[in-house]
């Protein structure tokens, strides 16, 4: 019987697509690589959260053929070594988007009608206390700098135009007429700091996207700008924005994600309020998650049974597995 691990839980609408199949279906719960090895070791698919999975673990899983995150991000799995065994990666490419980008526009919100604050002074009594609040302001008509346009990235562009906003997008790896074609403007990097009010990060975390945004960018953008980071922590320097939330270099920030996941409790960005945070939430809506779910168990079913049915673009290493026809 075909066995499948699932490491980090997932809704059961997910599960039932494995169970219908017939498989032999387990949770994994006790991370330690003493568990994972002996769990791992005859499986042919794995369901994979946010847990690291590194060569030493893989290695002992002889007869695994996909792993399948529950997400698009795929920083924690070792994808040189899944090449080398020809393993397929998976991700829910038609899942996220949505949640992830409105989670964006709650961050965005959130800092320039200063949310948090307002909520407070009421509690405490300090209604009228509201002259003394901090500038806050509207999205309408100002400029949005989007830096990455995948999934993410185009979905936000959406919802900010909906906000009668001017969208400007820099991805040196997408077309200038596709970007134009989503009544976005395409712009240089830097050019793209300098003029934003808003600023969101939708680019994947690797050596060459690491700390893009750190003290010499944040310098570039206006001091009303707001900067929201849903990506992954490291892409903006944890320390350097700490700089510029403390020194007003500029208004405002979000964040969905640190450069140490979870945070360490004397983290200083807990110290600042013009700053918004969320424990790395931004895919968890109900929808999202049931989304991801689906598309986690199908992506290892249709690779494990059909590829005819299979979302080829949801295969990283498609290429290296001779599935990009
Ligand atoms: N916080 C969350 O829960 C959450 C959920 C989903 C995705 N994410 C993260 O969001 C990021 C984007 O996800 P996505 O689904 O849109 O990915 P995607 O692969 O669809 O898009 C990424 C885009 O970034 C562009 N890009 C790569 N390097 C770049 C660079 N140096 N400068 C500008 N553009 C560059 C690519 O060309 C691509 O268009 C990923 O890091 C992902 O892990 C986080």
């Amino acid at each position: 019987m075909t066995k499948i691990a699932i490491i980090g839980s997932i809704r059961l609408e997910g599960w039932s697509i494995l169970k219908n199949k017939g498989y032999d279906v387990s949770e994994i719960t006790d991370f330690s690589s003493t568990n994972l090895i002996e769990k791992l070791q005859d499986v042919e698919g794995i369901s994979l959260r946010t847990l690291k999975l590194t060569g030493n673990i893989l290695e002992k899983c002889k007869k695994l053929k996909i792993i399948a995150r529950h997400g698009v991000g795929y920083d924690n799995v070792d994808l040189n070594y899944l090449n080398d065994k020809k393993i397929a990666l998976a991700i829910t490419g038609t899942a996220n988007a949505v949640s992830v980008a409105e989670h964006v526009m709650t961050m965005f919100l959130n800092i320039c009608k200063m949310v948090k604050l307002s909520d407070q002074l009421v509690r405490d009594g300090k209604f009228t206390d509201k002259t003394l609040m901090p500038d806050l302001f509207e999205i309408y008509k100002k400029n949005i700098f989007i830096l990455g346009f995948g999934r993410v990235g185009k979905a936000l562009a959406q919802r900010c135009l909906g906000f009668d906003s001017k969208v400007y997008v820099y991805d040196p790896f997408i077309e200038n007429s596709v970007i134009k074609k989503s009544n976005c403007f395409p712009i240089d990097f830097e050019e793209g700091l300098k003029i934003a009010d808003f600023i969101s990060v939708h680019i994947p975390l690797n050596e060459k996207t690491r700390n893009v945004i750190a003290k010499k960018q944040l310098m570039l953008m206006k001091d009303t700008c707001i900067l929201v980071n849903t990506s992954r922590g490291g892409i903006v320097n944890e320390m350097d924005l700490i700089w510029a939330l403390t020194n007003k270099k500029i208004y405002g920030a979000g964040t969905d994600v640190f450069e140490k996941e979870p945070p360490n409790d004397n983290n200083p960005l807990f110290k600042l309020n013009n700053i918004c945070l969320s424990p790395h939430s931004a895919a968890l809506t109900v929808e999202c998650r049931k989304r991801m779910a689906i598309e986690t168990c199908e992506n290892i079913v249709n690779y494990l049974q059909d590829k005819s049915k299979l979302n080829i673009s949801n295969i990283v290493n498609k290429q290296n597995l001779n599935l990009d026809i």
